[in-house]
């Protein structure tokens, strides 16, 4: 029976580019879409930013551009990202719309009524500078228990106690230094603990399929509240200044992030249907009448840091909402990807950039290969390696699936113009594609994407393993056996055409070439059309290419920026990532014939130098380096978030004569791995004939991560 779904990925912060998490999750999603679509079900799969909130708008204003500025050209970098790996959502939309508007203020006024909202004076940090109030991510100062200097309002990082930002030692604002405030004002809460909810969610989480068992196991421990913590009411508002949607009736009040995000997902799908563009795609409803229908299923796909809001505020704010709104029937979750092992930092994504790795021409479909033949359906992390990258797509996809083809067609073209005709025993090979078939369906079904591969790929060696014991290209010499050399060549065709359907939700270009290239099928191809088995080919044309290693060294490899900080004395002061490789034997300046402050570096634009980012930056904490003869570790707070840096400095510098001095550091330098670690920018230093490194120092005044332009 053909099934109707409204699938969605989690919303990504509009404050970047993707990186390669995002991209991660979106394939998983765009597979298990296309692999439904296949079974004759209909999918509505959208997307959008997530543009409100706080950080977005103050990184708006860092740059000078209004937070719709910044959101739109963020937006308008998704395209080339969502195509370049065949990511086919049916819409993509923003959270900052009216859509989302109407929808959000709508779900509010229905929790309202049914008592689930309320207000209450709450005191908080104030930046009487700034003249907002702070979120702890936005206040610092002294660890009230171990009293580490520059430690976060809600935790500190070297001892690991929890305390609030007004136990916090000497705090002070990272947006403007100024001393914060102790203000009152009256926030709004969401009673998640009301007895309806959590009644409610332990019936969600109760029923199977909702979401994976670790993690329905996760949401009951916090729906029970953990010990002493019992389970809080969640404060769904924040005061102006805040780049959001107003809460009606309360002027100043606007709802912070998190309640408008998920509700985007239903903004996206309202104005995917309100576009006309789904009723192209055969959906003759209208949005209401769509969510209301019991048989349209709702599934979202997200990461497990998303977990919390995703099955205790959202279904429950969905159900006391009521129709048309309705809880979601799958929360997916997944882990998260990690790098040769190291984890990614959500902000800045290191490791794998997804667009270098379409600027190199890589082709997206190793990617989606890989990424498919290490997910499985638990929330465990997937790790991409760069060996296993190479063996898995050239062995799996080159060796096995792409060389039946070649292989077994241009004999076919050549002895038989292209007729494929079966020997008698065509059934017991029918019978295992069957069986294959069947098998794959149920682990694509069942988010088992390594599993599905897996199995595809067994098929992949029976066929390969046949068609070499029947020697075709023995066969082709001895006319008297013409009718073994086309049964051989017909059957791997076969099993090629059933390998190219069940890997079609993975690979989409190649399938759809060959189904229109090599047998001429009417497209989209639909998961029964692998049984039948194939009576012509046409010539054979090149479908895919090796990965080749150096590939993957171009990927992983710092940009050619950071690779030219090796040379310090060519590029004059800069320091840091520079000397550091130095260090490390990596290219060496040349010889000290010309000193650094005379060579004349080309002239470059006002737009060319805008691209550095230069930042000031406290140094929270420097230490020395085992192994290491120039460098030191610093430690260096930007003021919403804390860089390590690798900086050639020993030589004129004792750690601890730097602790707590501002500098100059590049943030936007592409992180670089090294011996010693990950190095996430640069320091700058003067340095020349009468010595140095001398380290830049601003005048005071300047507080962490003020832009230097
Ligand atoms: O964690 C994040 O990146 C959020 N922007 C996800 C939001 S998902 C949904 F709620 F919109
Ligand atoms: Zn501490």
């Amino acid at each position: 029976m053909s099934e109707t779904f409204f699938v969605t990925a989690a919303l990504p912060y509009a404050n970047g580019p993707f990186h390669i998490g995002h991209i991660m999750e979106y394939i998983q999603a765009d597979i298990w879409v296309r692999f439904q679509r296949m079974q004759g079900h209909r999918v509505h799969f959208v997307g959008a930013d997530d543009a409100h909130g706080a950080p977005i708008m103050l990184k708006a204003e860092a740059e000078g551009v209004s937070p719709r500025e910044l959101v739109a050209r963020i937006a308008a970098g998704r395209p080339r990202y969502l195509e370049g790996f065949r990511i086919g959502f049916d819409h993509w939309h923003s959270t900052d719309s009216p859509e989302n508007v109407a929808l959000s203020q709508d779900v509010y006024r229905r929790l309202k009524g049914a008592g689930l909202i309320y207000s209450k004076p709450i005191e908080q940090f104030y930046d009487p500078v700034k003249g907002m109030f702070l979120a702890d991510r936005y206040i610092k100062g002294e660890c009230p228990k171990c009293r580490a200097k520059d430690q976060y309002g809600d935790a500190c990082e070297v001892c690991s106690s929890v305390y609030s930002p007004t136990q916090l030692i000497e705090p002070y604002s990272v947006l403007t230094g100024a001393r914060p405030v102790l203000r009152t004002s009256d926030h709004f809460f969401f009673r998640l603990s009301d007895p309806r909810c959590v009644e409610f969610l332990h019936e969600w989480l109760g029923q199977p399929g909702h979401v994976q068992p670790q993690v329905a196991n996760k949401a009951r421990e916090w729906l029970s509240g953990n010990g002493d913590q019992a389970l809080s009411d969640w404060d769904i508002s924040r005061d102006a200044p805040y780049f959001g949607i107003p809460i009606p009736d309360a002027p100043g009040k606007y709802f912070y992030v998190w309640l408008d995000a998920p509700i985007g997902y239903l903004a996206s799908l309202k104005s995917y249907f309100d576009s006309g563009k789904a009723r192209a795609g055969g959906e003759p409803r209208a949005f209401e009448a769509f969510l209301t229908d019991p048989d349209t299923r709702q599934i979202h796909f997200i990461g497990k840091d998303i977990i919390y809001f995703h099955t205790l505020f959202w279904p429950a704010m969905l159900k006391f909402a009521g129709p048309p709104y309705k809880v979601p029937d799958n929360v997916h979750v997944h882990g998260f990807i990690t790098v040769s092992g190291e984890k990614m930092s959500k902000s800045r994504g290191t490791g794998i950039s997804p667009l270098r790795y379409l600027e190199l021409g890589m082709n997206p479909e190793w990617l989606r290969y890989y990424i498919a033949a290490k997910l499985n359906a638990n929330v465990e992390d997937l790790d991409f390696n760069p060996d296993d990258f190479v063996a898995r797509v050239n062995s799996d996809l080159i060796g096995k699936y792409v060389n039946i083809a070649s292989r077994a067609a241009s004999f076919i073209t050549r002895h038989f113009q292209g007729a494929i005709e079966y020997g008698p025993d065509l059934d017991a090979l029918a019978r295992q594609a069957q069986q294959v078939s069947e098998q794959v369906r149920a682990s694509y079904q069942g988010r088992e994407f390594g599993r599905a591969m897996r199995e595809t790929m067994a098929f992949a060696d029976r066929l390969n393993q046949e068609f070499d014991a029947r020697k075709p290209w023995v066969l082709a010499k001895d006319p008297a056996r013409r009718g073994q050399l086309q049964d051989s060549c017909a059957r791997a065709l076969y099993g090629f055409k059933v390998l190219t359907v069940l890997l079609a939700p993975v690979l989409p270009d190649v399938a759809e070439r060959v189904a229109r290239e090599l047998f001429g099928l009417e497209l989209p191809l639909r998961w029964q059309d692998a049984l039948e088995p194939p009576r012509r080919v046409n010539p054979y044309r090149h479908l895919m290419t090796r990965v080749e290693p150096k590939q993957l060294d171009a990927l992983l490899e710092p940009p050619a920026e950071a690779a030219a900080e090796s040379a310090p004395a060519q590029k004059g002061p800069a320091i840091g990532q520079a000397a550091a490789s130095a260090a490390q034997g990596g290219v060496q300046a040349p010889a000290k014939a010309v000193p650094p402050q005379a060579q004349a570096p080309p002239a470059l634009s006002i737009d060319e130098f805008k691209k550095v980012d230069l930042r000031v930056a406290r140094i929270a904490a420097a230490e020395q380096v085992a192994g290491a003869d120039k460098l030191l570790k610093l430690t260096l707070d930007l003021g919403t978030e804390t860089r390590t840096v690798f900086a050639g400095i020993k030589s004129a510098y004792e750690p601890a004569t730097l602790v707590g001095r501002l500098t100059v550091m590049v943030a936007n330098l592409a992180p670089r791995k090294m011996k010693f670690g990950l190095s996430e920018g640069m320091v700058l230093a003067a340095s020349g004939e009468a010595g140095g490194p001398y380290l830049l120092s601003p005048d005071s005044g300047a507080t962490p991560g003020m832009r230097i332009s």
